[in-house]
Formats: structure tokens, sequence, C-alpha cells
């Protein structure tokens, strides 16, 4: 069984035609554990529905920071977990850079998913400017600051360098590793710390190389089950 997580994050892209086809096809691959896939939260219970008879996990791409009451629009954790979700990804950098979510309604969201039984995908990530001024460290370890204390095994870390999302750029190993391995250091050693910014299939096998990197999100390369099946398959 592949100990490396493969989770897949839709985006705001899908229909139920492709809903059907791409994951109808990740589910005959038979995967192993410890794969996910994110859909927009309206495709939810049809991609359980393809994926009911697999070990392939289904999430959401955010999730309220409310419980109930008078928030238009939102969706809460609860009613993720109501109808099958198993994860959700939290403060992607998208969310924080176009929606001006903040660190600390993050860290609100997650505490939330949590206790209604999800699994979180925590992300954080510098952007290219503050990586040029030599401020990644800083910056990852600010968005980090909000799980002090959260207990382990119940999310991930995701380190996306917003520079490396949907660029076709990936970042080295020799950014990656340091990055990832501060990570841990700063929580606990044991939270997995998965890698994400333009990976596909043909990358897969070496960033899922790299030390202390323990799965990889993944953006475009899931909307291509060929793509995602093959980036799965790399996992180790
Ligand atoms: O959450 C995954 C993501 O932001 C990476 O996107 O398209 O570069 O794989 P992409």
């Amino acid at each position: 069984m592949a100990k490396q997580m493969v989770i897949g994050n839709w985006k705001l892209h899908g229909s139920i035609g492709q809903i059907k086809s791409v994951l109808g096809e990740v589910a005959q691959a038979r995967l192993a554990a410890n794969v996910g896939v994110c859909v927009p939260a309206p495709y939810i219970m049809l991609a359980k529905q393809i994926l009911q008879h697999t070990h392939v996990q289904c999430g959401a791409q955010d999730v309220s920071q409310y419980h109930i009451g008078p928030y238009t629009g939102e969706i809460s954790s609860g009613m993720l977990a109501d109808v099958g979700c198993e994860m959700v990804i939290i403060g992607h950098s998208e969310r924080r850079r176009l929606f001006g979510e903040t660190t600390e309604q993050a860290g609100v969201k997650l505490r939330s998913a949590l206790d209604a039984g999800l699994f979180g995908v925590y992300c954080v990530g510098e952007s290219a400017e503050e990586r040029r001024q030599g401020n990644a460290e800083k910056v990852v370890a600010a968005q980090l600051e909000v799980l002090r204390g959260l207990p382990m095994g119940l999310f991930a870390v995701a380190y996306e360098p917003s520079w490396a999302v949907g660029s076709g750029v990936v970042a080295s190993g020799e950014q990656i590793s340091p990055m990832h391995a501060l990570i841990k250091e700063k929580l606990d050693d044991r939270v997995k710390v998965l890698y994400g910014g333009s990976v596909k299939s043909g990358n897969a096998a070496e960033i899922l190389a790299v030390d202390y990197v323990d799965g990889v999100l993944v953006g475009g390369a899931a909307l291509s089950a060929f793509e995602f099946v093959g980036i799965c398959q790399a996992a180790r």
C-alpha cells in the first residue's frame, strides 16, 4: 500500500459529464489507499457514488468558518461530512490571494473541519516576491502558527509556492526539501507534508523521491484520468 498521499484539486472545473468520465476511469484503476479527489461541492455526492467501491476518498476545496446560521452561500464542515465528504483543502493560495482569506480564518476553518471528522489539507506557501526577498521560510512559518496544539494525524500540510501553481514551473528538490523539513520541525515530524505546484505524471516520481515529501497536491493534472492515475502510480 502506498504511504505517500496524492490529492487532486479540481478547482473551478468540471461538469456532471466530466466527473463521470474522469472519476469513472480513476475508479477502474484500482488505486491503493491515500488518494483523494477534491471536486467542486455540487459534485461531491456524485463523486462519492462513482468511487464507492474504491479506496479513493472525496473532498471539498474550502469550508465555512461558521457552523450554522445566516451566512448566505456558505457550506459548513458538518454539511460536508453529512454528504460523505472525507477531507477538505483549507487556506489554498487562491483563497488567500483572490478572496482575502487570512491565516486566522484558515485556522478556524481547519479546527471546524477536524471537529466534523474531516481530514484537513492545510496549504501554505510563499509568493515569488517573498522568495526573492529571502522571506519564504518566514512566510510559511507564520502560516503554520494557527496549527499549534492540533493533534497529529488528522491533517496534512501542503507546501504550494504560489509561483509554482499552474505555472508549469516546479520547485526544485533544493527548494522543496528544506521547506518540508522546516514544516516538520515547526510542527511535528509525524505531520505529512505534501508538495503542490505543476505536478504532472512526467515529473511526479522525481518530486515524490525528494526528502521529506509525503505526497502531492495536484491541480491541472487531476482533470485527466491518465495524468492523475500516472501520478498515483508514482507514489511510494
Ligand atoms: O492545489 C493544487 C494546486 O494549486 C496546484 O495546481 O495546476 O499547478 O498542479 P497545479
